[in-house]
């Protein structure tokens, strides 16, 4: 038994590598190791020399199992030590370049609409892209007959063979939004709904997809002086300059009286500047909420007025920004992306001039 255990532990004490530790496992404990055979003779001994060399084969096993452990860890510590002593890294180096997204144009215009509104107490509302006929057109006034549907290019999600409800619309622009805000929280209210819209259009300046911010003031004397204060706030906060602007008397079924709001530009040298030269640019269509608007809405309109507008997002980031042509906005073009798109840092507030 003590030869067995020096021959063991002294080849284990020597072995120099993993491979040749388990071929010694394999030797003494495993299933046909040497210690594995002497235990299987024990059957053959008189109970007396079993009651001896029992005990003492288990604890030479375990003794051998211990040493194996052991040397396993220090090869590895030693195979650590060794790659330690021949690898490093040099922390000094400067970081690998990573290519960071940017923010969208539309995102950024978004934003910026909503940090400006929300400095005039204007909450931020939303709706469903899927919107019901009903909201979309009979609660603002437009009845199935009605030009101003056919006009709107609409795309319908129609319902399945054999439903008969009427179909769905992906909503042509953010105004039933205002009809979901008044109908959730009644009225006084002071809302802006920024989204996407859709027509079926494409051209330099449409895209079948494209995005609009509505805004709605309701109280109980709100008057289209107040909302010409607001927009020209609104501009002249967006454009980082005063901004001059027509109010022209057009006509929308949601509003009466309605007007199309143009701002000052110029043309000189071929690209558009915005509050110089005398030129005009339409960017939103307003007026006061129609009496019929918010009784669709539930809002009494015996005892409240207000205004609403509804103004292109897309366009007014190209005017900002000088991005010529629209459909390049949802290209996903990587190059145009990173010319046109903002740093995430860049968050708009009113303190940083939006
Ligand atoms: N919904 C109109 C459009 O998409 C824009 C608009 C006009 C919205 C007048 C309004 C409004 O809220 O009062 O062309």
């Amino acid at each position: 038994m003590d030869d067995l255990k020096a021959k063991y532990l002294d080849a284990i004490g020597v072995a120099p590598d993993e491979n040749a530790l388990e071929e010694l496992r394999v030797q003494a404990v495993g299933k046909k190791g040497e210690i594995s055979l002497r235990m299987r003779e024990l059957g053959k001994m008189t109970p007396e020399e079993r009651q001896t060399a029992g005990p003492a084969l288990n604890a030479l096993k375990d003794e051998i199992n211990s040493a194996l452990a052991a040397k396993k860890a220090a090869l590895s510590d030693a195979a650590l030590d060794e790659r330690l002593k021949t690898e490093w890294l040099d922390v000094t180096l400067p970081a690998r370049d990573r290519r960071l997204g940017t923010v969208h144009p539309v995102s950024q215009v978004w934003e910026e609409c909503t940090a400006i509104f929300a400095d005039m107490g204007f909450a931020v509302s939303e709706g469903p892209q899927v919107e019901d006929a009903w909201y979309n057109f009979d609660a603002l006034n437009i009845p199935g007959h009605h030009p101003a549907r056919a006009e709107m290019d609409t795309f319908y999600m129609h319902r399945a063979e054999g439903d008969d409800r009427p179909p769905h619309v992906l909503r042509t622009h953010t105004s039933p939004v205002q009809i979901r805000a008044m109908q959730a929280q009644g009225a006084p209210i002071r809302t802006i709904s920024p989204g996407r819209v859709y027509r079926a259009d494409y051209d330099q300046t449409h895209t079948p997809m494209f995005h609009q911010v509505e805004g709605l003031a309701i109280d109980r004397d709100i008057s289209m002086a107040n909302l010409k204060w607001v927009l020209e706030e609104f501009f002249t906060a967006y454009f980082g300059r005063t901004v001059k602007t027509r109010f022209r008397a057009s006509h929308f079924p949601f509003t009466e009286p309605s007007a199309e709001v143009d701002i000052q530009c110029s043309w000189e040298g071929g690209t558009v500047k915005v509050g110089e030269g005398d030129d005009w640019l339409e960017v939103l269509g307003s007026g006061m909420v129609h009496p019929k608007v918010l009784s669709a809405a539930g809002v009494d309109p015996a005892e409240w007025q207000g205004f609403a507008f509804g103004m292109g997002i897309d366009r007014i980031a190209m005017l900002k920004y000088g991005i010529p042509d629209l459909r390049a906005f949802f290209d996903s073009d990587l190059r145009w992306l990173r010319h046109y798109g903002f740093s995430a840092l860049q968050v708009p507030t009113i303190r940083g001039g939006v």
